[in-house]
């Protein structure tokens, strides 16, 4: 069972990090082959918005993101981690959720089972990011499992160590990231 993580945070070690890891480490504790991404690792330039995408035979970038893009499809299950950036998901995660406009005009869906959405914010955008990240992953189609396999968890944490002072936070990022697993193997 292969799941991936991947954190929409510029900051590294910061909370949405924190949290992902903690979730990858709660499935790979169901037996789940885990793999951690920060997009800001990665090289990935914004969609261009080609009107005639859809008839393109290869989307004209040539960078990170048709890696990622191959993981992103095959893996059992996804989680999507980004902080809350005026009230809606970081650049990073913008772009990566932009660039999957190729896959679904040319109709490259998820192959997962589950997904997982994990949001991080100081105090407030959790219902606006929340509902950009879901229309992406389901009114945009990529995720084709069923909506209760569809997990989300909110986390308020603002400075960079925050999520790491809060034992029970961590303990539920495991959890959800445990339940993540459990949901693909019940559904195989
Ligand atoms: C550019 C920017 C915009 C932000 N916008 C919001 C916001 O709209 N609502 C909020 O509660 N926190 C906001 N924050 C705070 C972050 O969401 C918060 O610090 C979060 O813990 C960052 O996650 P990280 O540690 O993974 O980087 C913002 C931070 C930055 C740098």
């Amino acid at each position: 069972m292969k799941i991936l993580g991947i954190s929409g945070s510029p900051r590294p070690g910061g909370n949405t990090d924190t949290l992902l890891l903690e979730a990858l480490r709660g499935a790979s504790h169901q037996g789940a082959d885990t793999t951690f991404v920060a997009l800001r690792d990665l090289s990935i330039s914004p969609c261009s918005g080609h009107p005639d995408c859809a008839s393109r035979a290869a989307c004209h970038h040539t960078d990170d993101f048709q890696a990622l893009s191959y993981q992103f499809l095959s893996s059992d299950a996804v989680i999507l981690a980004t902080p809350v950036y005026y009230w809606n998901m970081s650049a990073q995660m913008k772009t990566f959720v932009d660039r999957n406009y190729f896959n679904y005009k040319h109709e490259g869906y998820m192959d997962a089972r589950a997904a997982g959405i994990i949001i991080v914010a100081a105090s407030e955008g959790f219902d606006e990011t929340e509902q950009a990240m879901r229309n992406f992953l389901v009114s945009g189609g990529q995720f084709t499992g069923a909506p209760d396999a569809l997990a989300v968890l909110r986390a308020q944490a603002g400075y960079r160590l925050e999520a790491k002072q809060q034992p029970a936070l961590l303990k539920a990022a495991e959890d959800f990231g445990a339940g993540i697993a459990l949901k693909v193997s019940q559904t195989r």
